[in-house]
C-alpha cells in the first residue's frame, strides 16, 4: 500500500456499507469488499503503521457472524483499525464495542468508531438516507477533521445467538412460478445459501441480497410471526450519526 493510504474493508449484502466504504476511499486506498465468501478467504497482510477501516452492518445488535469470523481469521500485526457499524435505525446494541473487542484480539489497535444509520432493508419506511452531505461528514471524521463525541470501552459477549435468531425469525422463500432460473440470487449470496435449484439452504442469514437482486421478484423474506416487523416498525426512526474514540485497556 502507498504511504498514508488506508485500507477499507466492507461487508455489504444490500449495499449501504458499500456506499459508506466508497465515500471513504481516496485514490491509493485499498478498498476490499468481503461480502462474497471467496473474498474472505485470502486476507490482506497488515502492517504496523497502517490504518484499516472496517465497515459492517448491524445484525441483531451485533456484527454478522461472517464478519466476526473474518476478523478472527486476521492478524493485524499491531496496525490501527477503525470501525463503522451501519444499522437500520432500530437498535445498535453494543455492536461497535463488540467489533472493537474482536479486532483487539486479532492484534489491531482500535482507534475510532462510528454508528451510521441507513435505510433498513426490512422496513417499508426508508429513514436515514445516506446523503452526500452525511457521507462527506463521516469521511471528515475518519480523516481527523473533527473530534469524537465520546469515548467507548471494549465490551461484548464472545458467543453469537444469530443462528438461533434466524431460525425463529423466518426464512428466504422462492416463488418458483416466477423464477426464471437466471442464477442472480446465487451470484450475490454472501454465505453460499442458494442451492442449485435456487431454494434457500438452512445457513441463510436473511440478509436480503438475493431478494434485492432477483429480477423476477421471485424471492422474499417470510417472517414466521409478525413480531420482528412490528418491532422494526415501532423502533425504526430517524437517527443521527455518532462518532467515537476507543479507550484501549492500556490507555
Ligand atoms: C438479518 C438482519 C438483522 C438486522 N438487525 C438489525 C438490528 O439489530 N438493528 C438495526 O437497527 N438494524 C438491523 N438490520 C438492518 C441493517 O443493519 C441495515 O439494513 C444495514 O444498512 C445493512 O447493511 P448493507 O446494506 O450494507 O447490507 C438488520 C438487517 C438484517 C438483514
Ligand atoms: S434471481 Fe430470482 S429468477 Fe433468478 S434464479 Fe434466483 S429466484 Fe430465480
Ligand atoms: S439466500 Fe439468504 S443469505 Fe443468501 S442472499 Fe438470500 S437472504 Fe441472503
Amino acid at each position: 500500500m502507498k504511504e498514508n493510504a488506508k485500507r477499507i474493508i466492507c461487508f455489504s449484502p444490500t449495499g449501504n456499507c458499500k456506499k459508506v466504504a466508497l465515500a471513504l476511499a481516496e485514490r491509493g486506498d485499498d478498498l476490499r469488499d468481503i461480502t462474497m465468501p471467496e473474498k474472505r478467504e485470502n486476507p490482506p497482510v497488515f502492517g504496523q503503521n497502517e490504518m484499516t477501516v472496517f465497515v459492517m452492518p448491524v445484525y441483531n445488535r451485533g456484527i454478522p457472524d461472517a464478519c466476526a469470523e473474518y476478523i478472527k481469521s486476521l492478524d493485524g500485526k499491531g496496525g490501527f483499525a477503525s470501525v463503522i457499524c451501519v444499522y437500520g435505525g432500530v437498535t445498535k446494541g453494543k455492536s461497535l464495542q463488540k467489533a472493537a473487542k474482536l479486532l483487539t484480539k486479532s492484534n489491531f489497535r482500535v482507534a475510532k468508531g462510528a454508528y451510521v444509520p441507513a435505510p433498513h432493508f426490512y422496513s417499508k419506511e426508508k429513514f436515514n438516507v445516506l446523503s452526500q452531505e452525511r457521507l462527506q461528514r463521516i469521511k471528515a471524521f475518519f480523516d481527523g477533521e473533527f473530534a469524537a463525541k465520546a469515548i467507548l470501552s471494549l465490551s461484548g459477549v464472545e458467543f453469537s445467538i444469530q443462528p438461533f435468531l434466524r431460525v425463529i425469525t423466518g426464512s428466504c422463500r422462492v416463488d418458483f412460478s416466477l423464477c426464471t432460473a437466471c442464477g442472480k440470487c446465487k451470484e450475490v449470496c454472501p454465505v453460499n445459501a442458494v442451492r442449485s435449484d435456487f431454494s434457500s439452504a438452512g445457513n441463510c442469514i436473511l440478509c436480503g441480497a438475493c431478494v434485492k437482486a432477483c429480477p423476477a421478484r421471485a424471492r422474499n423474506i417470510r417472517f414466521h410471526t409478525p413480531v420482528p416487523l412490528l418491532f422494526i416498525k415501532a423502533n425504526c426512526k430517524h437517527r443521527d450519526d455518532e462518532f467515537y474514540d476507543f479507550k484501549l485497556p492500556s490507555d
